[in-house]
């Protein structure tokens, strides 16, 4: 993937890009400076907390009814793709920190992108091993507007913004999951995918906080703009899963509310507006 994104457009339809010398240079260093050592205690924190789906005990008995498991099958399809969506973001992000000389961001977005390569696959082990289907593209048209509005810019902070506002999305959904089902394989795995979701939201505080503190009036705007489309998108979405939200006891309304809570503290707490409240603690899984 890296040495795709330095193609040249017409070299991509080729089996073999030539990459210049130039270009090599400018984005390797023999012996980069690593001193941000807060940025490099979290690296270190992503490649100790590795696990395997393994872990999960996928075999275990259990019993759901038809109709529980079908909107457990829906609901999970926005988060199936957000994981997907994360996986190649980072991609996406890499080679472009590495371009800025972001060394230690670039290590620590290489174990995020494991996590969310982990998180794709155990999603797509439970879909099997529950037996039940996600729902497709035509039923839920939002979801692919959501997750192209992500990717759009390319620009490593647009997407860190945009994909912090869906990890807040996926907590909020895997915490329901855990507390609903804590015995069960969707709540064991929403535990574990929990801490590594708590990780990534303390890479973004990191990563973007000194940085939206100095940015222009219009590029706030901005990256404003682009949380109220995916509030927007994100709504409709709801409309649309009432069915399958109503049939696990879950509230809609309430889901959104609190998503929207969750990511105006996170945005004053990054600066992006003037802050109305004490800044939201970084989450605890990562700070021991
Ligand atoms: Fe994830
Ligand atoms: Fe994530």
């Amino acid at each position: 993937m890296v040495l795709a994104w330095m193609c040249p457009n017409d070299a991509l339809v080729s089996p073999v890009c030539h990459v210049p010398r130039e270009v090599m240079t400018a984005v390797l260093k023999v012996h980069p400076e690593l001193s941000d050592d807060r940025l490099l205690k979290l690296f270190e924190s992503g490649v100790e907390r590795q696990w395997s789906g393994e872990l999960l005990q996928w075999t275990e008995p259990e019993t759901w009814d038809r109709v529980s498991l079908q909107a457990l099958g829906a609901l999970l399809t926005p988060v199936y793709l957000g994981e997907q969506t994360a996986m190649l973001g980072v991609s996406m992000v890499l080679p472009k920190l590495a371009l800025a000389h972001d060394t230690e961001a670039t290590l620590y977005l290489s174990t995020m992108g494991l996590d969310e390569a982990r998180h794709f696959r155990n999603l797509s082990h439970l879909y099997q091993a529950l037996d039940m289907k996600p729902w497709a593209t035509r039923q839920v048209p939002e979801m692919w507007r959501y997750h192209t509005r992500l990717m759009k810019s390319g620009d490593p902070i647009d997407w860190l913004w945009g994909i912090l506002i869906s990890d807040l999305f996926a907590r909020l959904f895997y915490g329901r999951l855990r507390d609903q089902y804590p015995d069960r394989i969707v709540g064991r795995l929403a535990r574990r995918t929990l801490v590594d979701e708590a990780r990534h939201q303390a890479f973004a505080d990191l990563y973007l906080s000194p940085r939206l503190r100095h940015i222009s009036q219009e590029r706030r705007d901005a990256l404003l703009n682009l949380r109220d489309d995916l509030f927007r998108t994100m709504d409709q979405l709801t409309v649309r899963l009432a069915g399958p939200l109503d049939d696990l006891g879950w509230s809609g309304q309430a889901f959104l509310e609190e998503l929207w809570d969750d990511t105006e503290h996170w945005a004053e707490r990054l600066g992006l507006v003037v802050p109305s409240k004490p800044p939201v603690p970084v989450p605890a899984a990562v700070t021991d």
